[in-house]
């Protein structure tokens, strides 16, 4: 078996360059015209991919939009605001679709030689129980019903259990691949601006979304312009926000 790396001995980032990356990264609604390279994506994708996913089932996907004529139809779904006039915008979708399909993958891409016996339980078997809803949610409101009695008794996980549940699910990991994803902008010395102002039901026409999927955000990416950021750095103080027990 491969010798995983302890903790302690992965290169660490500094908590003063953490800092320095996050308190970098602001909301950047003016962008230059200069063109993000593929590479440059390429890489920040890959760090958005490292993100933590429930049952690592990495429920998300992404649309990369470089082409003017796409980028200028995208800027008017967007409403025309401001920020959706970028060189790039990154399509951020959760998939409460794909999980079936990632069980199998987890097997298929399992990165020793032999999948561990309960890698494969787990995969072949429990989460076949703990996602599947059946049609119209069917087996997931017997699931429900279950849960109800079995909960009387014992603690247990006791969602998703619906379709609704099942998009809350994809949505949680996908928001924290498209963290991840301005972050690594960030360090390549691109600005970004998370966009939720768009008409949904346009996009998706207009970028063939599957059905299922959810556009959690848009992502615009570029270099910042002029008077890119519109307001000083806000936050609530952390005490009405934090409770420690
Ligand atoms: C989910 C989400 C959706 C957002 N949608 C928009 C948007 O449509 N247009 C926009 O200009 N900014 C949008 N923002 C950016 C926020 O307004 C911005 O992050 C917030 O004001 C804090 O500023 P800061 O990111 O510079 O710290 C969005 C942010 C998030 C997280």
């Amino acid at each position: 078996m491969t010798q995983l790396p302890h903790q302690s001995d992965q290169a660490m980032a500094s908590p003063a360059a953490l800092r320095a990356l996050i308190e970098s990264r602001r909301a950047v609604r003016r962008f230059t015209a200069e063109p993000v390279s593929d590479a440059v994506i390429r890489d920040c994708l890959e760090l958005a991919m490292l993100a933590p996913s429930s049952c690592n089932l990495q429920p998300w996907s992404f649309q990369v939009i470089r082409e003017p004529a796409l980028l200028a139809r995208l800027h008017r779904v967007c409403m025309g605001q401001n920020a959706a006039r970028a060189p790039l915008i990154i399509v951020v979708l959760a998939r409460p679709d794909t999980w079936s399909q990632a069980c199998s993958r987890i097997i298929e891409y399992w990165p020793e030689a032999e999948v561990p016996p309960r890698i494969r339980h787990f995969y072949g078997k429990t989460a076949l129980l703990q996602y599947n809803q059946g049609p119209l949610g069917l087996f997931g409101l017997l699931k429900r019903q279950l849960v109800r009695l079995v909960g009387l008794r014992r603690p247990l996980m006791r969602r998703p259990n619906s379709h609704a549940d099942m998009r809350l699910w994809a949505v949680k990991s996908t928001a924290l691949a498209a963290q991840n994803l301005m972050l690594a902008f960030q360090s390549h010395g691109y600005s970004s601006c998370p966009m939720e102002g768009f008409d949904e039901k346009r996009l998706r026409r207009m970028l063939d979304i599957p059905r299922r999927a959810l556009p959690v955000m848009l992502l615009a990416v570029g270099r910042q312009g002029e008077k890119g950021v519109y307001n000083p750095r806000l936050r609530f103080p952390q005490d009405q926000h934090v409770t420690w027990l």
